[in-house]
């Protein structure tokens, strides 16, 4: 069992996550609703997030990074996803998917050189499993990586990876030894200028449509044996406990766009009035405000709990899947269930592009698939609790 999630915020948590709240109201609440029709990256706002040190909340200030804890990064974070869902996918990334692995898995002069740039907000980070044929499934990705002398030759597609079209680095899992299967997963670290690396087209999204996706593909491209992350078949390994971090960071973010959908539904039910009272006085729409919120405070406390965990396990070099698992499962359900509330609370203007309420309906549902769907949190919860496969 978990230690209770009872954790006084300090004096400096509140100060980053008023800093960030302050930020999010003021430069992109005004953008939010453009960016997500054009679909163009903010580059802007992401690089006052770089200075501001929300890049690298927990990576150390010699690399960068602000040096602070894993709860300090949430509360960021969820202010951010408060307003927009694609400004914390990006962020999410830099800091999770990205830096964390490298910070665990690195040596000096990796952090020196692939985490300072990203942390400090100079530049954009990406992380690279999936592949068109490997999802859940990641064990059986076919890229491959094949030694030459002091260098590796990378070839394949990597699919979904957010921030590739603008990327400016790389953390790339191939195969260097397909007949171990995952023991077989070597983890690279790419320079996004690196011959032979090649963008593929920007995917057309449902939601958090400001956060760029695409396909990467590696054709030869050669990159020197100190860029292999860990001894080589330890990728897998890397792969999944990045994947932890990475998980903690998706369900702030599905905490974020369920707290901005409620109050917005909440005060709506205030205001507006059906047969003589607000809406909110029905026990239909009541009802749905008391199972919004509930489900929101439950949502909060798996992540920070989430969150609190993976902090202590930095001492004790630990796992905290199961935390992380539930905290994603729970956060992303969640987030579905109260953006769809808060439509249908609006009726058709829940429906129009006038309110934000749609884009936070559309940013949602992804939240329940990348990074580990839904079904996949389950598995490793059950495998975790009842160690059957
Ligand atoms: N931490 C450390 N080690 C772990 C681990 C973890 N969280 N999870 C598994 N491992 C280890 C296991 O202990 C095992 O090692 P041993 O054999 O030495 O014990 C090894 O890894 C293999 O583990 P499994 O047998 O459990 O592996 P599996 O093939 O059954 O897969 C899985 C497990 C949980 C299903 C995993 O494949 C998984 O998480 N799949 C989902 C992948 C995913 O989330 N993809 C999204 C990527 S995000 C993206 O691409 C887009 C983006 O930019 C956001």
């Amino acid at each position: 069992m978990t230690d209770l999630p009872i954790h006084p915020l300090s004096e400096e948590h509140k100060m980053l996550r008023d800093t960030a709240r302050d930020f999010a109201q003021k430069e992109i609440a005004p953008i939010a609703a453009e960016f997500d029709e054009s679909g163009e990256f903010p580059h802007s706002t992401i690089k006052k997030m770089g200075e501001l040190g929300f890049m690298g909340i927990e990576a150390p200030e010699e690399y960068g990074g602000a040096g602070m804890d894993a709860l300090a990064y949430v509360l960021a974070l969820e202010e951010i996803c408060k307003v927009d869902a694609s400004h914390g996918t990006i962020m999410s990334v830099n800091n999770s998917l990205y830096s964390h692995g490298i910070l665990k898995f690195g040596t000096e002069e990796q952090k020196k050189k692939f985490v300072t740039p990203v942390a400090s907000g100079k530049a954009i980070g990406a992380y690279s499993l999936t592949e068109p044929q490997s999802g859940s499934d990641a064990g059986t990705m076919k890229s491959r990586a094949t030694r030459d002398g002091d260098f590796y030759i990378l070839n394949g597609s990597k699919s979904w990876v957010t921030s590739g079209p603008v990327a400016n680095y790389f953390v790339v899992f191939m195969m260097t030894d397909p007949g171990k299967k995952q023991k077989g997963v070597s983890a690279f670290l790419v320079e996004g200028n690196t011959p032979g690396l090649v963008r593929g087209k920007k995917e057309p999204k449902l939601g958090i449509r400001a956060s760029a996706t695409s396909e990467v593909i590696f054709e030869n491209c050669r990159i020197p044996i100190e860029n292999r992350l860990g001894g080589e078949g330890e990728g897998f390994k890397i792969a999944m406990t990045v994947l932890d971090a990475g998980r903690i960071g998706i369900a702030t973010q599905a905490l974020g766009i369920a707290e901005a959908a409620y109050e917005a539904a909440r005060q709506y039910a205030g205001q507006r009035e059906a047969f003589g009272q607000p809406i909110g006085a029905f026990q239909g729409i009541g009802f749905k405000i008391a199972d919004m919120k509930t489900r929101i405070e439950a949502s909060r406390l798996l992540t920070y709990n989430a969150a609190i965990a993976k902090e202590k396990a930095k001492a004790t070099n630990g796992r905290y899947s199961l935390e992380a698992s539930m905290a994603k499962l729970f956060a992303s359900e969640t987030a579905m269930f109260v953006t769809h509330q808060a439509v249908q609370i609006h009726g058709g203007m829940g429906y129009s592009k006038e309110l934000p309420i749609e884009r936070y309906f559309r940013d949602a549902k992804i939240t329940e698939i990348y990074e580990g769907t839904s079904e996949i949190q389950r598995l490793v919860i059950s495998r975790m609790e009842t160690n059957l496969r």
